[in-house]
């Protein structure tokens, strides 16, 4: 007889990780491999960041500061807020799950645009809440009327992805604002901002702004796109004390390692050359995506670090078969049927090498498949 485990754990949706199969992270990043799978940086962190970690370590004797608190504080005063309002996290992933754990629970709703974010369909899993997908719009873009049309006396949650992952539309602090106001405020709305940086419409703390207006609205922010820092996992939340209590409550005190926290810190300090990186990375996609268009092919209007293209009119069919030719050419991609979108694909920019790369693989494959 074998153990037993708990009934929901079957329906938990598992993580597929972005590098090729029999690949460590490790065999990809020393390799010729063009890792264009997980939206990450193309970019190293920063020397000084690299040199605040390893400082850092020589005290890894020593817990973590529980309260994050010197980063916390820095966080604040780049937002013009409180040190009370800032949540940091084991990745932004973390502050979902806990959001999930504080605020489901059988008998609630969950309200979320589909496709999105791979992780979202995780947190009804979890907790049992019923989760209510609205389908994005013909733009590939959050439905929001729709959406405010799911919203019932029982939804505990809502989450919106700006820019959305996986196909990098952006709807403008406007029209979130005039979302907000039509949304209960017994519904937290998690608005999930991890490319935020890479959105060309807005100022990137206009939407920190509505928080004053709406204690049910939460903020997520990673330093794992734009800080080159997806390695070391760290997130936050700008949001209500309210919020912060909660999800301090659900998870173990010291989420945040000491390496994460010196390392954003030290990111923090250094916010003219990561914004070159970033404008660097709208200078490529301007790029790829007018290369894409060349070849032929229908993309969604991207504001993020990646392109969501569509296969045409027999993607679905030549979807796989595209996938394979890309991680032949040592390219890897992401097919849009883990994400939600059958025959599309999803492709972050990498160095203009693999960028490169990248679009003679397809356009070769697209002449073959179609
Ligand atoms: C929309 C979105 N939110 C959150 C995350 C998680 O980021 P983190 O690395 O901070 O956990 C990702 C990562 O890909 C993402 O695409």
């Amino acid at each position: 007889m074998s153990v037993r485990f708990n009934k929901k754990l079957s329906s938990i949706p598992g993580y597929t990780p972005g590098v090729p199969k029999g690949h460590s992270a490790e065999d990809v990043a020393g390799s010729e491999i063009a890792q264009l799978a997980s939206n990450e940086s193309p970019f190293p962190p920063l020397e000084e960041v690299v040199e605040a970690i390893c400082s850092a370590a020589a005290s890894m004797n020593r817990y973590p500061d529980p309260d994050a608190t010197t980063l916390r504080r820095r966080l604040a005063e780049r937002h013009e807020t409180e040190p009370a309002r800032i949540a940091v996290a084991n990745g932004s992933c973390e502050i979902l799950l806990a959001a999930g754990e504080a605020l489901l629970e059988p008998g609630a709703e969950l309200v979320y645009g589909w496709p999105a974010f791979s992780m979202y369909p995780q947190l009804a899993a979890m907790s049992g809440a019923r989760e209510i997908r609205v389908p994005l719009d013909r733009d590939e873009k959050h439905d929001l009327e729709a959406m405010l049309e799911e919203i019932t006396a029982a939804t505990q949650l809502v989450l919106v992805c700006n820019p959305n992952n996986p196909t990098g539309t952006y709807l403008r602090v406007s029209e979130i604002a005039d979302f907000l106001k039509r949304v209960p405020e017994h519904v937290t709305v998690i608005l999930d901002e991890a490319y935020i940086e890479f959105q060309q419409y807005d100022d990137p703390e206009d939407s920190v702004d509505l928080l004053d207006w709406h204690p049910n609205l939460v903020l997520l922010r990673t330093f794992s796109k734009a800080y080159s820092l997806a390695g070391l996992r760290v997130g936050y939340a700008l949001c209500s004390p309210a919020f912060k209590a909660a999800v301090d409550a659900v998870r173990q005190p010291f989420s945040v390692n000491a390496l994460a926290q010196a390392a954003a810190t030290e990111a923090l300090r250094h916010g003219d050359r990561i914004q070159e990186r970033i404008e660097s990375v709208i200078v490529e996609r301007v790029r790829v995506e007018s290369e894409i268009a060349g070849i032929g092919l229908k993309t969604a209007e991207t504001q993020a670090n990646f392109s969501w293209l569509s296969l045409g009119d027999n993607g679905t069919e030549i979807e796989q078969q595209v996938v394979a030719d890309l991680a032949a050419a040592g390219v890897v991609g992401r097919p849009g049927r883990l994400l939600g979108g059958p025959g599309w694909l999803r492709v972050s920019y990498g160095t203009a090498d693999q960028d490169d790369r990248f679009l003679e693989a397809l356009s070769r494959a697209v002449g073959d498949h179609t």
